[in-house]
C-alpha cells in the first residue's frame, strides 16, 4: 500500500516524459507498467469497541496493566527461584529444577510484557491508518557530495592521513585490543589436551553398553520394539565424578528400531545397526541442541531449536532446516548377553561443525 491513487499514472509518465517531470523520478529506477491497476485504497475504517465503549476501553486498560504486573511477578519469581534452587553441585536434578523454575519465571515475565504491549497497541493506541510512500534508496547528488565532503573535512581536521604515526599506532592499538579475547577464549579450553582432540572423541568405545538416560540401566536388543525410541548414554557415565555433563553433552545418543526393510543402509555401514536398531548422535549438527523429537511414522528426527529434520532411513541425512551435516551414527551390535553395545566411538566429531573438523 505504498502508492497513492495516481501511482500508476506517475510511473508510466516517468518513463515516457522524464524531461517534463524533472529529476524527482530517476530514469534508472522508473518502471513502465502498461497495465497498472487502480489503487483500491483502504477498506472503510471500522472503529474498535474500545473506541466506542468507554467501559471496554477501561477494561482493556486494566488488562494491559495487569499483564505488566504479572510480568513483574514473573521476573521476581525468577530471581527467587534462582536462590531457592541453587546449582551448587554437579547434580543433574538440581540443574533441572533450577532451569525449570527460573525459566518459568522468565517466560512468564516476557510473555506477559509481550502480550501487554500487543494488547495496548491493538486496543488502546490511536487507530490511524497511514500510507508511507516509497522513495528511491539512492541519495541525491547533493547528499552524496555532502557526505564525501564531510569525510574530507574530518580527515583534514583530524590529520588522519597526514599524521601517519598516530594513524598507524591507532590501527595497531585497535588490532591489539582483540588479543585479550583470544587469550581468554583459549583459557576456557582444558590446558592438558588439545581442544580439537577433545571435540573429536566421546567416551563411547568398543564394547560400551548403551544405557537408558538418565537411569543408566543397560538396554537389551529385545527391549527395543519397532517404533520405539530411547534416549541413551554410555554405561558408566552416571558413575563419573568429574566432567560428567561435558561427556554427556558429546555422547548422548538416540536409539530407534525400524523395520529393517525401511533402512537404506550404505554398503559400508550395514553392520552398524542391529536388526533394524540404529543409534545416532543426539547433538544437532547445526548449533548443538538436543535432537529430541522422533516421528515414528515418517522416521524423521526433529531438532526443536531451528527445525532441522533428519531422515533416519537415510543415515539421518538433513531433509529440512539449517543443519549442514547428517547426525553421526554410532556403530552398534549386541554382546553375549544380548545387551546393545557400541562397536567403536563415533567415526566423526559430533555436534556443530568447527574450524578443524576432519
Ligand atoms: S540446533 Fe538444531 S536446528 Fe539449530
Amino acid at each position: 500500500m505504498a502508492q497513492d491513487d495516481n501511482s500508476g499514472k506517475d510511473i508510466a509518465a516517468a518513463g515516457s516524459s522524464h524531461a517534463e517531470h524533472g529529476p524527482e523520478v530517476p530514469v534508472g529506477t522508473a518502471v513502465i507498467s502498461a497495465d497498472a491497476f487502480e489503487n483500491p485504497g483502504f477498506p472503510e475504517h471500522r472503529k474498535r469497541v474500545t473506541d466506542i465503549d468507554p467501559k471496554k476501553e477501561k477494561s482493556a486498560e486494566r488488562t494491559v496493566y495487569t499483564l505488566f504486573y504479572i510480568s513483574i511477578v514473573g521476573s521476581i519469581w525468577a530471581i527467587i527461584a534462582y536462590m531457592i534452587f541453587p546449582m551448587e553441585s554437579n547434580n543433574v536434578g538440581e540443574v533441572r529444577l533450577n532451569n525449570m523454575f527460573v525459566g518459568l519465571g522468565i517466560a512468564l515475565a516476557l510473555l506477559a510484557v509481550g502480550f501487554g504491549i500487543v494488547h495496548w497497541g491493538k486496543s488502546l493506541m490511536h487507530d490511524v491508518e497511514k500510507v508511507d510512500e516509497r522513495h528511491p534508496v539512492r541519495g541525491t547528488d547533493e547528499t552524496r557530495a555532502a557526505a564525501v565532503e564531510i569525510f574530507r573535512v574530518a580527515d583534514e581536521e583530524s590529520g588522519f592521513s597526514r599524521r601517519s604515526m598516530i594513524r598507524n599506532s591507532l590501527i595497531g592499538a585497535l588490532a591489539a585490543s582483540a588479543l585479550p579475547a583470544v587469550v581468554l577464549f583459549r583459557g576456557w579450553a582444558p590446558q592438558d589436551q588439545l581442544p580439537v582432540e577433545l571435540l573429536s572423541h566421546t567416551m563411547w568405545k568398543r564394547g560400551t553398553r548403551l544405557a537408558i538416560d538418565p537411569s543408566g540401566v543397560p538396554i537389551k536388543a529385545s527391549d527395543v520394539t519397532i517404533g520405539s525410541a530411547f534416549h541413551v548414554i554410555p554405561e558408566g557415565l552416571q558413575d563419573m565424578e568429574h566432567g560428567r555433563l561435558e561427556e554427556k553433552a558429546k555422547a548422548a545418543v538416540l536409539l530407534m528400531r525400524l523395520d529393517p526393510k525401511d533402512l537404506n543402509e550404505a554398503p559400508d555401514r550395514v553392520d552398524w545397526s542391529y536388526d533394524g536398531i540404529v543409534a545416532y548422535s543426539k547433538i544437532c549438527t547445526h548449533v548443538g541442541c538436543p535432537v529430541a523429537l522422533y516421528e515414528q511414522h515418517t522416521h524423521h528426527l526433529l531438532c526443536p531449536c531451528h527445525q532441522s529434520q533428519f531422515d533416519v532411513t537415510e543415515h539421518c541425512a538433513v531433509i529440512f532446516g539449517p543443519a549442514a551435516r547428517p547426525l553421526p551414527q554410532l556403530p552398534i551390535t549386541v554382546d553375549d548377553e544380548g545387551y546393545l553395545v557400541a562397536r567403536s566411538d563415533f567415526t566423526e566429531p559430533v555436534g556443530p561443525s568447527f574450524w578443524e573438523r576432519h
